[in-house]
């Protein structure tokens, strides 16, 4: 019996997990103290997290564990050690520190690892320090007419929708949101909102974020080893080949190394006022040509991480805000007067100085993006001990995830009542009584959002030619929306409205 191999295959794990341990002492004895429920040996919390039943429930698990512990608190996913951090003097020392830019494994599993919003600390400080131009004031302000175009395009197209009672509009954003960044970044004017080939980039989109959100509550399918094994490893590649198909034959038409103004012409930048859009495929060719941080072969990676990241993002924020108009028609009535004090015109083209007008309008984005902020958890590593307080040290290599959806509903940065829609909230004097880090729907330090300017032009476009046209009404009340995780932070019940014509 003691000579079988059963035997000494034990005798050599137990040696390696106790070793394995050792190994680990220090950052183990680190995070004893956190907060948090028991841990079971080997799978950790994953008795907790472990099982993906479906995104809703994956939002209420998360959201019960951080209300019961305060921050920090410590998750062993198996054997990766995560520190979850909700405070705002936690959260401005982990966004401000050179030890915590890099994100954390889970980001691997998107496959944009080559461009900015995954790419390895080294190499992303110089990606951001060249785009930073691209995504300056200069820049966007090429895009105003793009971003009209599109915005009355989608008001034009939600005509047909007028008196037909409630629906779910989410859609219909996105396809808007998807034809707005396609022309900014390519320059060719796709015509998303009209053609299957939105519907079709839509549809992979949602599938992909599925299959990604189901890996990053697996802890079993984190080893790539096993991942490769399963189906819906076959599935996603699928699915990036396609996605990757919509760019590469832009890229190939066009030659790349021609882009000339003669295929800028091709969108439209005429007529509504707008300068000539300096879009994203020309800027990166322009950098390829000089720096070595952007190799040419890998320009496809890089548009498609900015598409990843700024049309999801923005199409949600955009959902959300427009439901939260129509829950609070008071409300919406009071960016519906703003709106027509700056730009009055039913069809009058929105410029930036118009935009500079919509003060109100921007507090009411900021406390839908406060209640619903997409990027509810940001995970980075820690490359070094990260000391928060005199009680609490982040141990080098624990995945930091930063909680600001928790940070976005704490009662001592916001006052009670934390789940009601309140755009009061912003008024300049109650934000100067708030901590900086208090509110961070675009993430917060040297890696914040780069399309933030981006975003705040396309949304507040978007809504005046909305509004100017349409009152949007519900049934749905506060209580009965629904949060879901699924890599970002989404509304379940979708933007359920109606449409009725001024
Ligand atoms: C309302 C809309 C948006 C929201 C709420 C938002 C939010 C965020 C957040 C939270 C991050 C940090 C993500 C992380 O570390 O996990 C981020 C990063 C980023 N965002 Fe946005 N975003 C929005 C729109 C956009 C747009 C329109 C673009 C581009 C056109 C964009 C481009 C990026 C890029 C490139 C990064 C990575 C930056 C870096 O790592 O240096 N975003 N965004």
């Amino acid at each position: 019996m003691w000579n079988t191999p059963f035997v000494y295959l034990s005798a050599v794990l137990i040696v390696l997990a106790a070793y394995y341990r050792w190994s680990r002492r220090k950052m183990l004895a680190c995070v004893a103290n956190m907060n948090g429920p028991p841990a079971l040996p080997l799978i950790g919390h994953g008795y907790i997290l472990l099982k993906y039943t479906s995104a809703e429930v994956i939002f209420e698990n998360m959201d019960k564990l951080s209300s019961t512990y305060p921050s920090p608190l410590c998750i062993h996913f198996g054997p990766l050690v995560h520190v979850v951090v909700y405070t705002p003097e936690e959260l401005q020392i982990v966004f401000n520190s050179p030890h915590c830019l890099d994100k954390s494994i889970q980001y691997h599993f998107l496959h944009v690892s080559k461009g900015i919003f995954a790419s390895p600390t080294h190499i992303w400080k110089g990606q951001r320090k060249l785009l930073n131009v691209s995504f300056g004031p200069a820049n966007l302000n090429s895009f105003v007419s793009i971003f009209n175009e599109k915005s009355a395009l989608f008001t034009e197209l939600m005509q047909k929708h007028v008196g037909k009672g409630e629906r779910n509009f989410n859609h219909e954003i996105a396809l808007c949101m998807l034809d707005t960044i396609y022309s900014t970044a390519f320059g060719v004017n796709f015509d998303m909102q009209r053609t299957p080939d939105g519907e079709y980039y839509l549809g992979l989109q949602e599938e992909f974020l599925d299959l990604i959100t189901k890996r990053i509550f697996s802890i079993t399918m984190y080893p790539e080893f096993i991942y490769r094994m399963t189906k819906a490893y076959k599935r996603e590649t699928k699915i990036l080949q396609e996605a990757r198909l919509l760019s590469t034959k832009v890229m190939d038409a066009r030659k790349a190394d021609s882009i000339t103004a003669s295929s800028r012409d091709t969108q439209s930048d005429s007529g509504l006022n707008g300068k000539k859009p300096q879009i994203f495929l020309d800027k990166l060719l322009e950098l390829a040509k000089e720096n070595d941080q952007f190799l040419k072969e890998d320009i496809p990676e890089h548009l498609d991480t900015i598409i990843f990241a700024g049309n999801d993002t923005t199409a949600t924020t955009m959902s959300n805000i427009l439901l939260m108009l129509a829950i609070h028609p008071d409300i919406q009535e009071r960016v519906y007067q703003e709106v027509m004090e700056a730009c009055p015109e039913e069809n009058q083209f929105v410029s930036i100085e118009d935009v500079a007008k919509l003060s109100y309008t921007e507090m009411v984005c900021k406390e839908a993006m406060r209640l619903y902020p997409v990027g509810a958890a940001i995970g980075r590593v820690a490359t070094s001990d990260i000391k928060l307080d005199d009680r609490n040290t982040i141990p080098a290599n624990a995945v930091i995830v930063c909680g600001i959806y928790q940070v976005h509903m704490d009662p001592k940065q916001w006052g009670p009542n934390t789940d009601k829609f309140n755009p009061d909230r912003f008024l300049p004097e109650n934000v100067a009584r708030r901590h900086p880090y208090a509110f961070l729907p675009f993430s917060g330090g040297p890696r914040n959002c780069l399309g933030i300017r981006y975003a705040w032009l396309s949304m507040k476009i978007m809504i005046v030619h909305l509004l100017r046209k349409y009152r949007l009404t519900t049934s749905l009340t506060m209580d009965d929306v629904v949060i879901k995780f699924t890599v970002l932070l989404k509304v379940a019940n979708g933007c359920q409205i109606a449409l009725e014509k001024r």
